[in-house]
């Protein structure tokens, strides 16, 4: 098998009902899953040339969950962006979470904790200084994950959502 591949991924075993759950970079081989799995999982749906450039342009960071059969049940994605840091000239890296989706009948095993957990380690390689994300303000089970990693809302994005709704932007010093 390609060296290349094993060297480059992390594998973390983890058990749901006793099946063995693994988290791995994802592949261009995925993606047909993880949009399967973003389409059920949330409103915001990307077209396919979307979740490519994110995989192009930053693989580390591009994380799926995977059950025994190899199916893909999770996903996590981010991108880096290169802007000025609030009262100053000093340009810093912000990765940005994009996305993240556990399909439902796997969720509650810690899944989307080691998604995000693998993945914040990886964009470190992106030399990033925060993390940020925006989320729903009606949709507590994200927020109480973030929460859980120490993200804090750092203000509203007032009807950032095509349907009217409001955001909060969480954010969270690397
Ligand atoms: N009620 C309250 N808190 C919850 C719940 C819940 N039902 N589920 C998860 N959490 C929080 C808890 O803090 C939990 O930690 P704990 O188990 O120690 O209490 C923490 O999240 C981690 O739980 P996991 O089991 O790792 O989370 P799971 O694998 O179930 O996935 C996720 C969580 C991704 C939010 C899932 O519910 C999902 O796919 N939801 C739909 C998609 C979505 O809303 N994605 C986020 C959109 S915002 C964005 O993508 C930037
Ligand atoms: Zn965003």
């Amino acid at each position: 098998m390609g060296t290349e591949k094993d060297t480059r991924t992390n594998y973390f075993n983890i058990f749901n009902d006793k099946k063995p759950i693994v988290v791995r970079r994802c592949s261009l081989e995925d993606l047909e899953g993880v949009i399967e799995v973003n389409e059920k999982e949330l409103p915001e749906d990307y077209p396919y040339f979307f979740y490519k450039s994110i995989l192009d342009n930053y693989p580390e960071s591009f994380q799926v969950a995977c059950n025994s059969n190899g199916k893909i049940i999770g996903y996590i994605m981010w991108r880096v962006e290169r802007a000025p840091a609030i009262n100053s000239l000093k340009l810093m890296n912000k990765g940005h979470l994009v996305s993240i989706a556990v399909l439902t009948s796997y969720r509650r095993s810690g899944i989307a904790a080691i998604l995000l957990s693998n993945s914040m380690k990886k964009l470190k390689k992106y030399k990033v200084d925060k993390f940020v994300l925006e989320v729903r303000v009606s949709n507590y089970v994200a927020i109480n994950l973030y929460k859980k990693f120490n993200f804090t809302a750092h203000s509203i994005k007032e009807k950032y959502y095509r349907d009217g709704e409001n955001a909060y932007y969480m954010t969270l010093k690397a």
